[in-house]
Parts: structure tokens; sequence; C-alpha cells
């Protein structure tokens, strides 16, 4: 199905089970540890274990490479070398998300952590033992890791072209009031708790791969390319993932050598990447150097609007397109955006949680403080003034299909008590603590994928749906099983659902906040589908049928649903491929993040005292489930502003803080309790679901709401991310 009118009738506007807080359907299963993640499926008999070596230098080749030790240690089976792979060319070092991505390719060596051997043995510690008594000997090329020393060699990334509207730079010179600054972002780590890890196994030609992956659909994509075979011949099953962030968007060594591994030793081999390698051999977020240029006349009219975003990767990455969020974000009537992509030998660069604007509004909404500072309005105000209902490159040509930031921002103030904010920094004080109040907007762009599910209608009267989408700890499970009991009018506990698995039709997967929105559409049409074939059965008219209480109505005539199956299990496919509404419209999800800090006046500690988001993100598909979300993004929010950063060891092109003790992100002593407020949003341009991407939205913006709080306590500006103690005093 096409989604491009809004829909008469919606079963699903009834709310009795969508909408509703209903808790995570397989949280029994977590917390009883039957849940399967990626290294704990049983059905793979007597798997070997495979452990990836990663290369030790950053850029160069291996010039002599011996494992003759290694192949003569206890329990080794099997050692892979470039030496003794299938294919030949390499597109592009970067994992590519649905693209050729083999690994121990040739001699060259393109990123510190890259693989260049893997170790397959009877155990785990075996294959690690054998690992490190192989000797490699290198020549280095020169590299290069640090974004400011190539930052002015960059170029436009493709598919990413500059904004230019009107004339930015008469206008930013002509303004009275105006701001220029410079904002730096670190390299930053999707750290999630679960490993990437994979189990592989074959059977004859065929391929089942059990991994932790967001994205069944890529990875299977992905692999069919790498290994030349027929996307059905591999099976890809993801039911658990304990964390992605996006750093399982794609597929890694794990996944590709574990494979390879397996066909040649005929037996199943499970790898779980090593702490170290998920740091340095899986992706990242890439830095940023951000000059924000904002102008305004005195009565705080945006009147020019420039974001420059310097970014690097490896040859065939993207980098961080920090600037994208501005192109749209305020009014203005001349803009200058762009994003400069230079060429660095780090770790691959990826997507992380919300990439693009989880970094760029902590550059541009901690200026649009600095420029309410100089205008001496409120940072609230400020950013009332310069909402607009469409698209600001565009015109109102093109409008937001909804837009309630003026909403978030009003309330969320109301609720925070924004009104007892100083307006001079550093005058509130509690002890050694001085404490600050912050703003910031939130903004996402509103992505949908195409997406297909199945529904089932099982003897009895029980509904199965099976889908490829994936729950990456987000509430999938639940909201798909909420929709499915909505629209066939049953209770959520006779709904079984059945995710992350190729078999099931391909669904969107979980990223850039599209799942919840893409999955649970392609579901709707599934539903509506299976409606239409029992309303048909019981000679009903489909368009006026009512599916309650387990019940099909059709004026006052009545059938139990079980009828339907009572000769054997019904099914139906549907799915969504998406119209021009998602054209027509700009759709984005908004909000409005209020942070309180203390910040100490003798070490300089940042403590968050109380966070508030208020997220405008259409329907709430479970308020229980999207809180987390918001909770989780508020977290992580904190943890770029106050923590997070990836330390590069110039010399080798590592990250050496690549542990979860030497990569800081908040634990539960650094969050008090967060409040989340969901604003009553229906946006029917969007889905028949009327909902926006949320799990994103509350990182988006929420850093830089903390760091106005640190300069409204303190009277410190810090443009240098993370904002730790030594910057402030
Ligand atoms: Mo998201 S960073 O697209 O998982």
């Amino acid at each position: 199905m096409k989604f491009d009118t809004p829909a008469g009738t919606n079963p699903i506007d009834q709310e009795k089970v969508v909408a509703q807080p209903h808790a995570r359907i397989e949280g029994p299963l977590k917390v009883t540890g039957q849940a399967t993640y990626a290294a704990e499926y049983r059905e793979p008999r007597n798997a070997a274990h495979g452990y990836v070596l990663g290369s030790g230098i950053a850029r160069g080749k291996i010039k002599h490479i011996d494992v003759s030790r290694a192949e003569a240690a206890p329990g080794v089976l099997l050692v892979l070398t470039h030496h003794k792979t299938p294919w030949t060319n390499l597109e592009s070092p970067v994992p590519q998300q649905y693209e050729h991505s083999p690994h121990l390719v040739n001699e060259e060596v393109n990123y510190y952590g890259e693989a260049v051997a893997f170790v397959v043995a009877e155990t785990f510690e075996q294959a690690r033992h054998a690992a490190h008594l192989i000797e490699i000997e290198y020549d280095t090329i020169d590299a290069d890791f640090v974004l400011a020393d190539v930052m002015n060699e960059g170029k436009a990334p493709p598919g990413n072209p500059d904004s230019v509207v009107g004339d930015f730079d008469g206008a930013f010179r002509d303004a009275p009031v105006k701001v220029d600054v410079t904002y730096t972002t670190p390299d930053q780590s999707q750290s999630p708790m679960e490993p990437h890890a994979s189990i592989a196994e074959w059977q004859g030609e065929q391929l089942t791969l059990y991994t932790s992956n967001q994205m069944v659909h890529w990875v299977r994509r992905g692999l069919s390319k790498t290994f030349h075979m027929a996307q059905q011949d591999i099976r890809i099953v993801s039911r658990y993932v304990g964390g992605g962030f996006g750093s399982k968007l794609n597929f890694y060594a794990d996944a590709v050598l574990s494979a390879l591994a397996a066909k040649e030793l005929g037996r199943p081999v499970k790898t779980v990447l090593q702490r170290p390698l998920i740091y340095n051999h899986t992706t990242h977020r890439p830095a940023t150097i951000q000059r924000v240029r904002l102008a305004a006349d005195r009565e705080g009219h945006l009147l020019a609007v420039g974001h420059d975003t310097f970014t690097g990767d490896l040859p065939g990455g993207d980098g961080e397109n920090a600037s994208d969020q501005t192109k749209l974000l305020y009014a203005g009537p001349n803009r200058l955006i762009r994003t400069r992509l230079s060429e660095l030998h780090l770790p691959p660069g990826g997507s992380m949680r919300a990439p693009g604007e989880a970094v760029g509004l902590l550059a541009l909404e901690c200026a649009m403080d600095e420029l309410a500072e100089q205008l001496h309005l409120d940072p609230l105000e400020l950013r009332i003034r310069n909402d607009i209902q469409h698209d600001p490159e565009k015109g109102p040509k093109r409008p937001y299909s909804s837009r309630k930031l003026v909403k978030a921002l009003r309330e969320g103030a109301e609720r925070f008590g924004w009104s007892t904010r100083h307006p001079t920094p550093g005058q509130v004080r509690e002890g050694e603590w001085l404490i600050g109040l912050g703003v910031a907007s939130a903004f996402r762009k509103n992505l949908v994928q195409p997406s297909g599910a199945k529904v089932r209608l099982e003897k009895g009267g029980k509904l199965t749906v099976e889908t490829q989408m994936t729950d990456i700890g987000t509430g999938s499970y639940t909201i798909l099983g909420q929709v499915a009991a909505e629209m066939l009018g049953l209770r959520l506990e006779d709904v079984t659902v059945k995710l992350g698995d190729s078999d099931f039709p391909k669904a969107s997967g979980s990223g850039g906040s599209f799942g919840a929105n893409s999955s649970t559409t392609g579901l709707y049409y599934a539903c509506e589908e299976l409606r239409k074939i029992i309303s048909e059965a019981f000679g009903y008219d489909p368009n006026t049928t009512e599916f309650k209480n387990g019940e099909v109505w059709s004026g006052n005539h009545c059938t139990l649903l079980a009828k339907a199956s009572s000769k054997g299990a019904i099914e139906a496919e549907g799915n969504v491929t998406w119209g021009e509404l998602t054209e027509k419209f700009v759709q984005a999800s908004f909000g409005a993040h209020f942070a309180e800090v203390g910040v100490n006046a003798y070490t300089g500690e940042t403590r968050i005292r109380r966070l508030l988001s208020v997220a405008s993100a259409g329907r709430i598909l479970n308020p229980v489930t999207a809180r987390s979300q918001c909770l989780g993004g508020m977290t992580m929010g904190v943890g770029a502003a106050l923590m997070e950063e990836l330390h590069v060891d110039d010399r080798y092109g590592l990250f050496i803080n690549h542990d979860l003790a030497e990569y800081h992100v908040p634990v539960h002593a650094d969050i008090p309790a967060l409040d989340v407020l969901f604003l009553d949003e229906l946006d029917d341009k969007s889905s028949p679901l009327k909902a926006k991407g949320v799990g994103e939205l509350g990182i988006c913006g929420v850093g830089a709401a903390v760091a106005n709080a640190m300069y409204n306590a303190s009277g410190v500006r810090i443009r240098d991310y993370p904002l730790t103690l030594d910057k402030v005093l």
C-alpha cells in the first residue's frame, strides 16, 4: 500500500490498546535470561569459537604475516588471513550498510582495528591465545587522525550539496546583532552493552547467521553481495539486540568471517567481538568542528543563518552531517549551510543515535543562547520568534505536516518553572554550587522506510504477527502487538509477535527513528487485509465491519472472530511503500529540553539537578516504551554534554579509551529523576498510525540545554565538548 491520503475510519483511533501504557511483552523473557541474544542461540550445535585480530597500525601494508605458531597452538582449527580468502576487491574500507563488505581483502590496512587475521579454535580462550602468537610486520604510510589538521581540505559530501538562500554574507555583515562561534564535538562511541556477535551455520549451500543487528534485510543483502550468493540462501536471525544506537546498522568481521570459516570447517562458528574492537573495528560517530553564524534584527528576528560543519572519515564514508537540521529549524531569509568532509584514517565513521542532529544541535542551540544574550532577550522567546510552519528554504509550498515547537517550549517552560531563571549568569548560589537553567529546542526529521508484515489468525482465535522488524530495546515487540490487537479487536495478550528473522516479510528495521512508525504501518495494512478476508468470509461489508472484544460486528450481526479460523489458520500480508505526502510535507518531530544544573564553584564539576523533555511526535504508540526512549536519549545527551569522548592516540590512530571503564557514559549517580511530557498530537500526514519518530528526539538538543544551563550557572561558556571540569575552571 502506498500511504498518501489520510484514512477514513481508522480502528487505531479507538486507542483501546494502542497509546495505552503496556509494559513490554518480552520483558519477562529478558529478566529471566530466556531472551536469546546473538551469542546465546543454542540451535547451532558444537560451534567453534572465532577471534578477530585487529590491525596494530592505522594505515599501511602487511609486509609479512606468520601464522605458523598460531596454527600449531592447542585447539586451533583454522587461521584465516588475506592469503586465504576468496575475494579480490574492496570498494570502501568503511562498513557499508548493504553493500559488498568483505574483510581480510589484501595486504592493505585502512584503519587500526581492521581485521588482519581470524583464528578459529575449540574454545574462545584457545582462539584468543593463538591470535596473539601471530607475528606481523607492517609498512606504515602517513596518516591523518586529527580533524583540525585536515579540515581545510574538506569537500562537500556527495549527496549533501551546500544550501544557499538569499545573500548570507551581505545580511550577516549588515545585521545589528550577531554571533560567530565555533563549537567542537569529539568522536563518540555508541558503546552498546551487548557486543557485536554472530554465529554462522551452513546447511549445504545455505547460510544461517544469528547476529545482533538492527537491519535484517541490510545484512542479508550485504552478505549476499559479499559472498555472491542469492539472498534466499541466507537467513538472518536477530531476535533481541542489546543496544545498537546505530553501530548495529552495519555488519562487521564477526559476521563475515564466521560465515567464511564455518563454510570452510563444515561446522558452526561463533564470534563475539572483544570490547576494544567494538570501539576500534565497528563504527563510531565522527568528530565535528562547527562554525555557526547567526544574525538578527534588534527584535530577535533571524536575518542570516549560517552553519558550517567540518568532519572527517575514511574514503567512502560520510562523516557527520551536523549542519542539516539548521536547514529546517528556524526562519531567516538568508542562509548558508554547508558540510565539508575530509579524509581521516581513524576507524570507520557511521551512524550514532540521531546522526546529524544530536551533535548539530549541540552547536546551533548554544549559538541561539549566545545570540539571545546579545539581544538581551529570553532564549525561549528568541526561539519562539523564529518559529516557522514551512520549510524555510523551499517556502510555504512545503509546509510542515505538523510542528508544535512553540507549544513544546511554552508548556515545558510552565512545567519546569522557567520564569524563575535569573537572566544574568552566576547569580544563583547554594553553598558551593552555582545553579543555572538552560533550554534548547528538540528537532529530529521524521524518516520513513518501506515495511511489511504478516498476520495469522490461528485456530482458536489468537493472532500471530511476523515481520523482519527488530527490537533493539525500544519496544517494537510491544507496539506491534498493540497495533495488531487494536486492528483485530483483541487483547494484547491474544497476540504473539515474532521479529528479527529474514524468513518473515521484509521490514523497515530499527534506525533513524523510522522503525516504530514504518513497521506498524506495514502491519496496519496486513491487518486491514486480514479484516477484509474475514469480513468477506462472514458475508459482511468490509467497509463497515467492526472488530471488537474478540467479535466481528456488521450492523447487529455478530460472529466470534475465532470462527474465521475454526477450520485452520488464515493469514494476510501487507506492506507500505509511502507516497507523495512524504514529499509534499516536511516531516519532523519537535520538542523542548529544559535543564537545571549545579556547577561547583571550587571544582568545576557539573551535576544535573533536573531535566525535562517535552516531545511532540505524533501519536505516542505506547507511553511507557516511548518515555523509556526519551529517558535513554536524555541520558545519552547528558553523556554528550559532560563526558563522552573517544580519545585519539595520534601516534597510532586508535581510540585509546576502548572500553566501558574508560569511555565515560552517565551512570545512575549522574542522572536524577527525569521528567518527560508528551504533547497530544495526531499527524495524519505521517502514517495511518498518525505517529512520528521519537526514539532519537530525546537526545536531540538536550546536551545544549545542559551547556546553556552551565553558562547560566557559572558565566563560563565552553564550546569544546564534552564540557569537563578542567575546561570550566
Ligand atoms: Mo540510528 S543512529 O539510525 O540506529
